[in-house]
């Protein structure tokens, strides 16, 4: 199973005067390719050993450096910074700032952005063994642990080994692996669908009509994608049942290739028992009756006639009462008139519990926004202004979440 990934996530780095700061570059590379966004502030320390431009560079974010710097408090001062933050990473921690921090000292920007945050702070300590070993920075130490609730700073490493002043011992920084593993931890903490299991549809599917053709429809499968992502960013471990899209699959999300709907109800069986189902998908409601095995000709006594078959029907199939029903069944009505009445009469019809419906008479098939309407099993409804498929799929998963709260 992937990484979950931390798409919605944003991250402050505090990055402290030490040799280790090197390796904090390499922690924003590996922050940036898991999906966060990475914001940093740079000591004077700091800025000893690597420059604004390199962490401007790969954060792709102007760097914070001064505390009464006319353009940082303008664009983003100390208290924004913080409250922009999911997370606050202090790597390297060096002696300096966790004495600060534990004694709340204020004189610069990295101790007052720690000092005003309210997010949890990560510290990866990295000093000479001697100072790690000596009584004032392990009581600095113990007492930044031992604040209360979110004030209790977590720490990752250091490590042992040789040290660049060629003593040996602990004291070296954490590989930057080590503290995005750390990172992970403390932000699960905070995914509200961690532990719980999703199945998604999305996309087209694709009915055979001989080894070259088929018969398929436009949907592009960005709906279905968006909200895979928004599932697996609050944590639930998401199976994604594709038909045939150009898109690449969402960071930590399981994805399943099919083509037809008989495949598709395969793939959404063997991805049973769940929480979660989401049926974005277009599927076929018909396929051909007896698909040619080689390439149908032109022939001179015109065109052929195809039969169809209907196809199973996948969210009707996963809403019927059973063992393996997940708790929570959502569909989509794409319709081109009469929303309302069609999705009402969808949702009766198929069992689900919520129906997602959008009219798709306006340009929506590829789109990048969508206008939707989600109807729930009370009689109630909820129309949501155009917005990007992206905040479709936050705002859906946020209801799912406050369901599951
Ligand atoms: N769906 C499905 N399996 C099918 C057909 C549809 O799981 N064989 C799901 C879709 O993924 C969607 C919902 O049912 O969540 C409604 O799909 P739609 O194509 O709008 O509905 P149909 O049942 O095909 O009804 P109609 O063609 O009459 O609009």
């Amino acid at each position: 199973m992937a990484e979950a990934p931390l798409t919605t996530h944003r991250i402050l780095l505090i990055v402290g005067g030490g040799i280790a700061a090197y390796k904090a570059l390499e922690l924003v590379r590996l922050l940036r390719k898991a999906g966060a966004e990475v914001r940093a502030v740079l000591t004077d320390g700091g800025a000893q050993f690597v420059t604004p431009l390199s962490l401007a560079a790969l954060s792709g974010h102007p760097v914070h450096q001064a505390l009464f710097s006319p353009d940082d408090e303008t664009t983003m001062g100390h208290i924004e910074l913080s409250r922009w933050a999911d997370l606050v990473v202090v790597a390297p921690a060096t002696a300096g700032l966790i004495a600060k921090a534990a004694n709340g000292l204020a004189d610069d920007l990295a101790s007052t952005t720690l000092l005003a945050t309210d997010k949890r702070v990560l510290m990866a300590p990295a000093m000479n063994v001697r100072m790690w070993q000596h009584p004032a920075v392990q009581a600095n130490l113990a007492r930044l642990r031992g604040f209360d609730g979110l004030h209790g700073v977590a720490t990752v490493g250091p490590d042992d080994g040789e040290m660049a002043c060629g003593e040996f011992g602990p004291g070296r920084m954490a590989e930057p692996v080590a503290i995005l593993a750390a990172i992970r931890d403390l932000l699960a903490g905070d995914r509200p669908l961690a532990g719980r299991r999703a199945v998604v549809t999305a996309g087209p599917t694709f009915e055979p009509i001989d080894p070259v053709r088929g018969l398929t429809n436009r949907s592009s499968g960005k709906q279905g994608y968006a909200i895979a992502a928004a599932l697996a960013a609050q944590g639930a471990t998401v199976t994604l049942v594709s038909g045939p899209v150009g898109l690449d699959a969402p960071e930590g999300v399981h994805r399943v290739w099919v083509e037809t709907a008989v495949e598709m109800k395969a793939a959404v069986d063997a991805a049973l028992p769940c929480d979660i189902a989401v049926m974005s998908a277009a599927v076929a409601d018909w396929r051909v009756d007896g698909v040619a095995s080689g390439k149908i000709k032109k022939a001179p006594g015109g065109p052929p006639s195809l039969a169809l078959i209907e196809n199973p029907d996948i969210l009707a199939g996963i809403s019927a009462p059973g063992p393996r029903r997940p708790a929570l069944v959502i569909g989509f009505a794409a319709e081109t008139g009469d929303l309302v009445d069609n999705a009402r009469a969808k949702l009766s019809r198929k069992g689900c519990d919520w129906i997602v419906g959008n009219d798709v008479s306006d340009d929506v098939f590829g789109a990048d926004s969508n206008t939707v309407t989600l109807f729930l099993r009370d009689g109630t409804s909820q129309a949501w202004a155009r917005q990007s498929k992206a905040d479709v799929a936050r705002a859906l998963v946020d209801r799912i979440v406050a369901h599951f709260a």
